[in-house]
């Protein structure tokens, strides 16, 4: 049985994963604010550099895989703990603990995008640029000058570069040559405490205004299943994929951009 690391592990998705591991017969280490084996704040350098620490010490030189599912949704005036969160969150865990999952025997990580990443208008590229080369400020401050934009191109924003950062790593000899597997499942709206949140929050209108041609909202038991796959060895030949799981809002949105 294999050994996991869950970011995220008390709510949503991330709790659907880390119980169906469990179930499964794997050990998990769970991460989050509370109520988890690691408890770590992912939004400051301090609690990241913690996360890592204690997650070493549990996984004793060798990680079998990962899953970055912590996250903090659209939510104007949270911008800086959103790209904490979603970039730094996962980036320098990733980082961190590559080591331990070199040790694995094709270790596998499955990093939690958005399909916003595709669909969200007016996402200032330069605050992307900014957060891929790690200026977290600056990009912060752009966008913030959008207004009530901001909460959503803060989120769009960091769910593309961590995307970009895990396709980047997914490739290079560091992480590919070292038998780790990374790819980024994309979900639409999926009916979590984030996504509740989200509805009965300023940003309510925005996310209604997506259409969602199944016409519901996903379950993270959905996405847990396609976690499950990317995460078994149906995902040996896989790495540095974006796997959209979201309604067909995407290929809406999108039908000819392919
Ligand atoms: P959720 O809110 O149910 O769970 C997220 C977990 O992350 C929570 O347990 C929370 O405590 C933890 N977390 C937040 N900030 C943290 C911090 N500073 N340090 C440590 N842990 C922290 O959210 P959900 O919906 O399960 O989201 C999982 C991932 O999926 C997130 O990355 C989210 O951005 C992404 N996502 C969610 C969608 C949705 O509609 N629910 C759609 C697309 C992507």
């Amino acid at each position: 049985m294999g050994k996991y690391v869950v970011t995220g592990a008390a709510s949503g998705m991330g709790h659907e994963v880390a119980r169906r591991l469990r179930a499964d017969g794997h050990e998990v280490i769970g991460v989050d604010l509370a109520d988890a084996d690691v408890e770590a704040d992912l939004s400051t350098s301090a609690g990241r550099a913690h996360a890592v620490r204690a997650i070493m010490t549990r996984a004793g030189g060798r990680l079998d895989g990962a899953v970055f599912a912590a996250g903090v949704g659209a939510l104007r005036g949270k911008e800086r703990l959103t790209v904490e969160v979603n970039v730094l969150g996962v980036t320098e865990l990733l980082m961190g603990l590559q080591p331990e999952l070199a040790a694995a025997d094709k270790a596998k990580v499955v990093v939690f995008g958005s399909n916003s990443t595709t669909s969200t208008p007016f996402v200032p590229r330069r605050a992307v640029r900014l957060l891929e080369a790690g200026e977290t400020e600056r990009a912060v401050r752009i966008v913030r000058r959008m207004g009530p934009l901001s909460g959503p191109a803060a989120y769009a924003a960091s769910k593309i570069a961590v995307s970009r950062w895990c396709r980047r790593h997914a490739v290079s000899d560091q992480w590919a040559a070292a038998g780790i597997r990374i790819n980024v499942i994309a979900p639409g709206p999926v009916l979590t405490p984030l996504l509740r949140k989200q509805l009965a929050s300023s940003t309510a209108a925005q996310v209604r205004s997506y259409p969602v041609p199944v016409r519901e909202y996903g379950t993270p038991e959905q996405i847990a299943d396609w976690v499950m796959i990317m995460l078994s060895p149906a995902a040996d030949f896989m790495t540095g994929s974006v796997v959209t799981v979201d309604g067909g809002t995407e290929a809406l949105l999108r039908t000819d951009d392919w």
